[in-house]
C-alpha cells in the first residue's frame, strides 16, 4: 500500500484504486450473472452506502434483473448494537423471488444480520448477500457472504459511496481515514448507513 498525497487532509492513503474497483466489480457481475441466469433476480441496494457500488454492479450484470432500495439509519450512539431504523422500504414484493442484498461493507455483521432476518420474513425464494468490503477482524456474527469484493483490515474507510459524517461518498476510490479524524458521537445522532 503506497502513501499518496490526497486532496482532503483527513485521508491517509488509498486502499483500493478506481481501476481495481472496476475490475473486481466486473468479476462480481460475471459471477452473479452466471449464478442467477434464468431466474427472477432482484437486487436490493442498502442505502446510502451501497449506492455507487450497486449502480456499477448492476451495469456489470448481464442478465435481466430488477433493482430495489432499502434505506436504513443506524443509531450512532449505540455502536455495535445492530439497531437500525428502516427509512425507506422496498417498493416491490420479494415473495418467491431470488434476492441479492447489496451492502457496502460488513463490519461486525450486526446490521446485515438484522436486514437478512427482516427480508427472510418476506418469503423470498432465495436470499444472498453481496458485500463490496469485508472487515472480517471485527465480525461478531457469522454471516454467509455469497459474493465479496475485498477483505480489508480493521481500518475506517471512505469513498465509493461510503462516508464519514456524510462526507467523502463521492470519492471514486476507497481511502483510509486518519484515525485522529474520527470523533466519537456522544450526542447519539443518527447516521445513514
Ligand atoms: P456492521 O453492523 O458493524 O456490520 O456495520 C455495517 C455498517 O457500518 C456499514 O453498512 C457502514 O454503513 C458502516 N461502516 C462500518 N465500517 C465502516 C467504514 O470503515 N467506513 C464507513 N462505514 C462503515
Amino acid at each position: 500500500m503506497k502513501e499518496v498525497s490526497l486532496g482532503p487532509p483527513d485521508l491517509r492513503k488509498v486502499l483500493i484504486t478506481q481501476n481495481r474497483l472496476q475490475e473486481r466489480v466486473s468479476e462480481l457481475g460475471c459471477e452473479i450473472s452466471q449464478a442467477f441466469d434464468g431466474t427472477d433476480l432482484v437486487v436490493i441496494a442498502i442505502l446510502k452506502g451501497s449506492f455507487i457500488f450497486a449502480a456499477d454492479l448492476l451495469r456489470a450484470i448481464t442478465i435481466p434483473c430488477s433493482i430495489d432500495f432499502m434505506g436504513i439509519s443506524s443509531y450512532a450512539g449505540q455502536p455495535g448494537s445492530g439497531v437500525v431504523r428502516i427509512t425507506k422500504d422496498l417498493d416491490e414484493s420479494i415473495a418467491g423471488r431470488n434476492v441479492l442484498m447489496v451492502e457496502d461493507i460488513i463490519d461486525t455483521g450486526l446490521t446485515s444480520n438484522y436486514l437478512l432476518h427482516t427480508l427472510k420474513q418476506r418469503n423470498p425464494a432465495s436470499l444472498q448477500t453481496c458485500a463490496l468490503l469485508d472487515k472480517t477482524a471485527r465480525r461478531l456474527i457469522d454471516l454467509p457472504i455469497a459474493y465479496r469484493g475485498f477483505e480489508i483490515p480493521d481500518v475506517f474507510v471512505v469513498g465509493y459511496g461510503m462516508d464519514y459524517q456524510q462526507a467523502y461518498r463521492n470519492l471514486p476510490y476507497i481511502a483510509i481515514l486518519r484515525p485522529g479524524s474520527i470523533d466519537p458521537d456522544p450526542e447519539g445522532n443518527q447516521s445513514d448507513e
